[in-house]
């Protein structure tokens, strides 16, 4: 089968992450980098050995060297190069959080379909073995029935960081959109949809949450605990507790181990290593849906992308959060 020929837009940290993926995924092959200089471009492209080297993002989205982007660049700017790059008839794997409201996510599947091309959230937590692990646990009942999850995400960035997009409200800065993102998700993977109510608290730098928690409690009773710093450091884990027992996921979100602890005192460990880095899953779920025609993800679906927004947008709503683009 033909390799799905790849660019990356921007030349940050998460480009990089993906760059060494890429080249463990047989379906893909990484053959152009575009950055907003050329000598960004370049230094990006020596590293990884990148063909192609574009010193504008309209320069690669125009070209017919590509045929997917990989959207790396702060959030605020994922519509416009996402929107740029499937215009020109690119499929688009772009980063989290897709969007910084749901306004924009909607927008970006409505031009995926007027295009004919493939967008999908890079919600490369979702297809790693540990979370397909844990999900097959609960869907056989190995902890009964799931009454509660709780996750913290929560990092500190370091004092000369300051300048950071993530604390800028007009690039979607702060804590919920950069990690929140993924305690929600967590949340509706194993408590499903049915929110009856949110509650939120959080505490603010320059106009952005740098520190969030979120209770939602669902209609079936069950509860999530979900929290997000970008100035707080917590232990980065996550439980997922059941009727007969609860797991303890380190880096909840997306687990290289899960250990068990059971009602009756016994417990277990399983270790579920990424293939690579991470990301090699979700570029190649990536790949077998664009070759096999699918106008969207059965696992990263539209749907999901657009419920993990709107949340977004309702908890940013309850602590006053607000972003130009709104
Ligand atoms: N999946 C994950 O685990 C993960 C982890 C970290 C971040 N992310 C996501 O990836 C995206 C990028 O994050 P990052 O940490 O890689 O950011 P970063 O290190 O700051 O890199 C962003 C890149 O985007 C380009 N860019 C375009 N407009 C920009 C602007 N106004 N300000 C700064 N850079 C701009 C720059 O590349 P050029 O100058 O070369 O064009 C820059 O190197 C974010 O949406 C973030 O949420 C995902």
């Amino acid at each position: 089968m033909k390799k799905l020929r790849f660019g990356i837009v921007g030349t940050g940290t998460i480009a990089h992450r993906f760059a060494d993926a890429i080249k463990n995924v047989e379906e893909a092959e990484l053959v152009a980098v575009a950055s907003r200089t050329k000598e960004n471009a370049e230094k990006f492209g020596d590293e990884f050995d990148i063909p192609i080297r574009f010193d504008s993002y309209e320069k690669m989205a125009q070209s017919d060297v590509i045929d997917a982007a990989y959207i790396a660049v702060p959030h605020s700017g994922h519509i416009t190069c996402s929107i740029l790059m499937m215009n020109n008839k690119k499929h688009v794997l772009c980063e989290k959080p897709m969007a910084v409201n749901k306004r924009e996510a909607e927008e970006m599947f409505t031009c995926a379909k007027e295009n004919g091309v493939f967008l999908m959230e890079a919600m490369w937590a979702r297809l790693v073995p540990g979370t397909i692990k844990m999900l097959q646990l609960v869907e056989d009942g190995v902890l009964g029935d799931i009454l509660a999850v709780e996750g913290k995400f929560c990092y500190t960035m370091d004092e000369d960081e300051m300048d950071h997009h993530v604390f800028k409200p007009e690039n979607g800065g702060g804590s919920l959109l950069d990690v929140g993102v993924y305690g929600l998700n967590f949340a509706s993977w194993y408590l499903g949809k049915d929110v009856a109510d949110i509650k939120a608290e959080c505490t603010y730098y320059n106009g952005t949450d740098s520190h969030m928690c979120v209770l939602m409690k669902y209609k079936d009773e069950k509860i999530a605990d979900i929290s997000s710093a970008t100035l707080l450091r917590k232990p980065n884990e996550g439980f997922v507790y059941g009727s007969k027992g609860y797991a303890r996921l380190p880096r909840f979100y997306a687990p290289q181990e899960i250990y068990l602890h059971f009602n009756n005192g016994e417990s277990e460990t399983i270790s579920v290593p990424y293939a690579g880095n991470g990301f090699e899953e979700q570029i190649a779920h990536f790949c077998s849906c664009v070759q096999k025609g699918l106008a969207e993800s059965d696992i990263v679906t539209p749907e999901q992308t657009l419920f993990i927004t709107e949340q977004m947008d309702t908890i940013r709503r309850m602590t006053g959060i607000v972003y130009p683009q709104d």
